[in-house]
Parts: structure tokens; sequence; C-alpha cells
């Protein structure tokens, strides 16, 4: 540690010069892997093979039984679940406002229309009455997102949905094997959806995505969603079974993902190590908390979530990350935008110029419906990001701390 007490920020010396350490996340045994999958008999590489039946079964056993099918992203995995559930076009669909952009675009993209409950206070997720405020007579379904992979208090939402009938997604996008009183996420809504793309916990390479459920039924649902249609669990004799697009993972993916499933719980563990250790030596701060996983919760922290009281400070949260930055931590202001605030929101466009599917008559809704989404609003206010992974240890914990105690001094009130 080369530290001053003169800020970075005003030119002085950073607490940490080194960047993090590098995720290095593929070894020789994925790559070997990846050259077993493509060596096999037929001398090619395929989908739907000995590789992508082990890696669904694999997962299906890490998450304690149920039906898995591998796809070929996080957003392919959303749209094949909601298509799978049947949910008639022009209905509702209450999502989390903070999430990647493709937990959400599935939605309209379904000719559903996606509407944002808040998030809870300082929180980037949401919450059950959140979710109840949102629901009308039109609501069809519910998507929720374990953001940074801290779990969304799931049971609570759960009764709303069952009191009504209505389907809830589960999107684990960034918490595998994250737990909510014990149980694994992704096995409490009716369905979960993951993404295995390059920088999640586990990957399939490059892109890739999973759906799990363990309603038979659905899980034949979501395989003919997943390959054009194909009749697959269907008896004999029936033809193309429904209208969908071919969202298969590779069996080379599968092969990748096979290796990375084994290192997952370690992954975890690392993780939360990290998490704990992190939450732990900032104790003592008076303006900065680390969030670490609400009531009853493992979470798996995809990225660490740090809140700052401002009142405390004499500059605001966004110059208190610039100059926890300054000091050569991988922080972040914010994570992403509300998705009602991008422009194809707000501007309806999905679907031609005519604003569908807000716009079509069989939509009894407002279609120019604008949510108040105060805590959202104001989370950017309070929270931030920490890029960490799971070769963050020791050394990065002491320069983070290292670095947020000397700004949080420099700028007490
Ligand atoms: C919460 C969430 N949902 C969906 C996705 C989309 O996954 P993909 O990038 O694999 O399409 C992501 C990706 O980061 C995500 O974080």
């Amino acid at each position: 540690m080369t530290c001053t007490s003169v800020l970075a920020i005003d030119g002085g010396d950073p607490v940490r010069t080194a960047p993090f350490p590098p995720r290095d996340l593929l070894s020789d045994e994925e790559k070997q892997a990846a050259v077993r999958a493509i060596g096999g008999t037929m001398s090619e590489v395929g989908y739907g093979g000995d590789e992508e039946i082990a890696y669904c079964d694999e997962f299906a056993q890490f998450m304690g039984g149920g039906y898995v099918d591998a796809v070929n992203s996080g957003t392919a995995a959303l749209y094949v679940a909601l298509k799978a559930l049947q949910i008639e076009p022009f209905g509702e669909v209450i999502v989390s406002p903070i999430t990647d952009p493709g937990g959400v675009m599935p939605v309209p993209l379904l000719n559903l229309i996606p509407v944002p409950a808040d998030t809870l206070p300082r929180d980037f997720n949401t919450g059950p009455e959140q979710i109840e405020a949102r629901l009308t007579k039109r609501t069809r379904a519910i998507v929720v997102a374990h953001i940074a992979g801290r779990p969304v208090d799931m049971y609570p939402i759960m009764e709303i949905a069952r009191a009504r009938g209505i389907p809830v997604v589960e999107d684990c996008a960034q918490s595998h094997g994250a737990r909510y009183h014990g149980q694994l996420v992704g096995t409490i809504g009716d369905v979960g959806v993951f993404s295995t793309m390059a920088g999640k916990h586990h990957t399939t390479g490059g892109q890739g995505g999973i759906v799990f459920t363990r309603d038979e039924d659905l899980y034949w649902r979501v395989r003919r969603s997943s390959d054009r249609g194909k009749p697959i669990g269907l008896p004999q004799g029936a033809t193309y079974a429904t209208a969908a697009l071919n969202l298969n993972l590779s069996d080379l993916g599968a092969a990748i993902g096979r290796v990375q499933l084994r290192k997952l719980p370690d992954i975890i563990g690392r993780r939360q190590a990290f998490a704990q250790a992190l939450a732990d030596a900032c104790a003592d701060l008076k303006a900065v908390k680390v969030q670490l996983s609400p009531p009853d919760c493992e979470g798996v922290f995809w990225f660490m979530t740090i809140e700052v009281d401002a009142s405390r400070l004499t500059i605001s949260k966004s110059r208190f990350v610039e100059a926890v930055a300054a000091e050569g931590i991988p922080v972040a202001d914010r994570y992403v935008q509300a998705f009602s605030h991008f422009d194809w929101y707000i501007n309806r466009d999905v679907f031609g110029a005519r604003g569908l599917p807000w716009t079509a008559p069989q939509y009894t809704g407002d279609p120019d419906a604008v949510y108040d989404l105060p805590n959202c609003d104001a989370v950017d206010d309070c929270v931030f990001r920490l890029a960490m992974h799971e070769r963050c240890g020791d050394e990065e914990v002491s320069d983070t701390v290292a670095a947020l105690a000397k700004i949080e001094d420099a700028y007490a009130k």
C-alpha cells in the first residue's frame, strides 16, 4: 500500500496502483473439455448431444432436482420462459426496474406490456409491496431479478402471485447458487432463468443461458419454445407445435459449462468470504455501509453494493465514488438506469412506428402510463457498486477499506 493522506483525486498517491486481479475463469480443464467436445466420434460439434444432456442433468442436480433447458443467452432464457408460460399477448408483466436490458426486453417482444415495480429503499432489488402496488386486473406475470446476487424477498411475492394465479419468473442471471431461507433462488418461482455469459458466476463460454423449472409440462413447452417449436415431448405424429426461434446452446458451450459447474461452489464460497471480510473491515466506518445479504439469505455477490450516507459528508455520493475510484478501487457510481428511462421504452419503439404493443386495441391499460419509482430514482444518490470476483482476497479487502476510510476522513462533516 503506497498511501499518503493527500487524496489521489487531488494529486496524491493512490491507495492502490495495481488493478484488481484478473478473473482468469477458464483454465486448461475447460480448454480440454472444448477440444473433447469438438473431437467426438463425429469430429464435429452440434447441439442437444451428450454434452448438453449431461450439462442440463448436472445443473438440475445442482438445483436439487428439476428440469433444465440450456439456451444461448440469459435474454433467450427469459424469452423462452415467458413464451412457454403461454401468457396471452397484451397482458401486463411486472418487472424489476433495475436489471440488465435482457431482463426486460423479451417482455415487449412477446407483445406483453412491461410494468416497472419500484425498488426497495436504498436497494437495487424490488420487493413485495412495490410489486403489489403495480397489480392490476391486467397483470399476467411477475419477473423478479435477484440483482448483484442478493436474493429478493420471495415468499410474500409468491403469496401475492398465488392469490391471483399469476406465474413468477425468477431472473437468476446474477445469482447462481444464492439462497433465500435456505432455498436456492430459481426454485421458488414457477421458473428460474440464468445467464451463463462470460462474466457470470459460471459460464458456458462467451454466451449462454439456462431455463430451470420443476414443472414437467412447462419444461416440454420450454424445450419446444427454444427449438423452433419442434414437437419435443409430444406424442408421435405431432408436427411443429408452436412458432418459436432457435435459441439452443451448443454442445461446445455445454462442455465448458460442465467444468465450470464443478467450480461453482468454490466460486460462490470465495465471493461470500470476500463480501463478509469487506463488511467486517468496514464496520467502523461512519458514512459507508457494505450491503450483505438480506436476512435469512445467502447472497453470491456478482458485484458488491455499498451504501453511502451523504448527510455525514461534505460531498455528494457521486463525488465520493469518484474519489474512491481515483484511489485505484474499481467502483462505479451506478449499475444501470431503470428500464423505464431507456429510449425504446419511452418511445415505445418495439414493433414499427405505432407504439405496439402498448397501442394495440387489445391492451386495455393506459398506453402512455408513466410509473413513479421514487426509491429507484433515489438509489443512485446513496448506493454504488464495487466490481469484485472470486479471485479478490485480503489485499483487495484492505485496499478497499483503506480507500473508503481515507475518503470518508477527508470529507467527514
Ligand atoms: C439480471 C439479468 N437478466 C438478464 C440478463 C441477460 O443475460 P444475457 O446477457 O446472457 O443475455 C443479464 C445479463 O447480465 C442480467 O444480469
